[in-house]
């Protein structure tokens, strides 16, 4: 390949730590959240939009699935996410106020191209693509986009390209919330907690032998569960997608509170239950879901910031501490760890990292 390893063992190792480049590019491309970033036809759009369909495929659905968070919540627009392969052959309710945005790293996957022409068809014309490559199919096929600075992702599971699509999802909500004069902070103030993620990427990074002792874990293991809740729903889905393509280890994301209605069967001494718990609104909830798993002797796995977590390791509760952000940012902080978790399990198990078998790195046909 072109793209050099520049001393790495594998891209996806390269593009996990590309990272912090990668998405502080992606902030700089927002322009301080000026709606225009998004194509010029854009600020009508917003203005316009009364409500969002999200379509898109694999990784990039679960950067929809994020983004529907901050879209309810920040701009206080209903917001819909849909697999591109479902979307495109269901009867759905047309509304030519909805702007539908299509996710995609390659913007060549054809549901998500037949996806969008099945939205259009149905009298639905506003359209943005976010794409990692300006000239993509998908990029002509909508009326507007925006463009993630991933650079080019070559290892077939992605990473970059998802955190950089959050990036400009989370400055997608930001812009429609000010157009429509929702936005409950300042744009500047804003700007000042999204520009630290970098450095708080940079930060996870280092936390790489903490996760190597798990990933010895988890290359043992034949089936595991990924715990989150919120906006790290989405985060565990797609931390498990990552260990399953790469590792070939049965993963399986689940929202915490659902864990009594079905997995929680499944726990036992042999099986590694992840748990992503950051501090927040929803932290007492997260812990009794651990409490949970605890006294069903499940092997627990919790990335976490919060003291009290952080004070029970034990041989059977590993703990990886990672560093504060704001609510709306953990997401981009709490995927880091997964990645490079799914790679190193990954590299131990001796798989063929970049190129898992039977994937490819765009889905071009149905
Ligand atoms: C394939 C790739 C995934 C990717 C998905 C969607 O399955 O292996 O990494 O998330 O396609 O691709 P797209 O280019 O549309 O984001």
């Amino acid at each position: 390949n072109s793209v050099s390893l520049e001393g790495f063992t594998h891209y996806m190792e390269k593009e996990i730590y590309e990272q912090p480049s990668a998405v502080s590019n992606t902030i700089q491309a927002l322009s301080g959240f000026a709606p225009e970033a998004y194509g010029f036809n854009a600020p009508d759009f917003f203005k316009k939009l009364n409500r969002i369909l999200i379509i898109a495929c694999g990784t990039s659905y679960y950067s929809g699935l994020v983004a529907k968070y901050w879209i309810e919540k920040i701009a206080k627009v209903h917001c819909n996410v849909e697999i591109a392969s479902e979307y495109r052959y269901r009867e759905s309710v047309p509304d030519p106020q909805c702007l539908v945005v299509a996710i995609s790293q390659s913007g060549e996957t054809a549901d998500t191209l037949a996806a969008l022409q099945h939205a259009k068809n149905q009298g639905m014309e506003m359209s943005l693509a976010i794409c990692n490559v300006a000239t993509s199919s998908l990029v002509k096929e909508t009326e507007a986009h925006f463009i993630t600075k991933a650079g080019t992702e070559i290892g077939v599971a992605s990473t970059k390209a998802f955190t950089t699509q959050l990036i400009a999802l989370y400055g997608l909500a930001v812009c429609i919330a000010d157009i429509k004069n929702r936005l409950e902070q300042s744009k500047d103030y804003i700007l000042d907690r999204l520009s630290e993620i970098p450095s708080l990427l940079k930060e996870v990074l280092s936390h790489r032998g903490a996760i190597e002792e798990w990933a010895q874990d988890f290359s043992n293991a034949l089936n595991s569960i990924y715990l989150g809740r919120g906006q790290l729903y989405p985060v565990a889905l797609e931390g498990a997608l990552k260990l399953k393509e790469i590792s070939y280890i049965h993963a399986e994301g689940y929202p915490s509170g659902e864990l009594k209605h079905g997995p929680l069967a499944l726990v036992d001494k042999m099986l590694p239950v992840l748990v992503i718990a950051p501090s927040n609104s929803l932290i007492e909830k997260v812990k009794s879901n651990i409490q949970e798993v605890k006294a069903r002797k499940g092997r627990l796995y919790v990335l976490t910031n919060d003291e009290s977590i952080l004070e029970s390791s034990t041989k059977n509760f590993h703990v990886i501490q990672l560093p504060k952000t704001h609510e709306d940012l953990e997401s981009l902080v709490y995927t880091v760890p997964l990645q490079l978790l799914a790679y190193i399990t990954a590299t131990i198990k001796g798989t063929d990292v970049d190129k898992p078998r039977n994937l490819a790195k765009s889905v071009t046909v149905e």
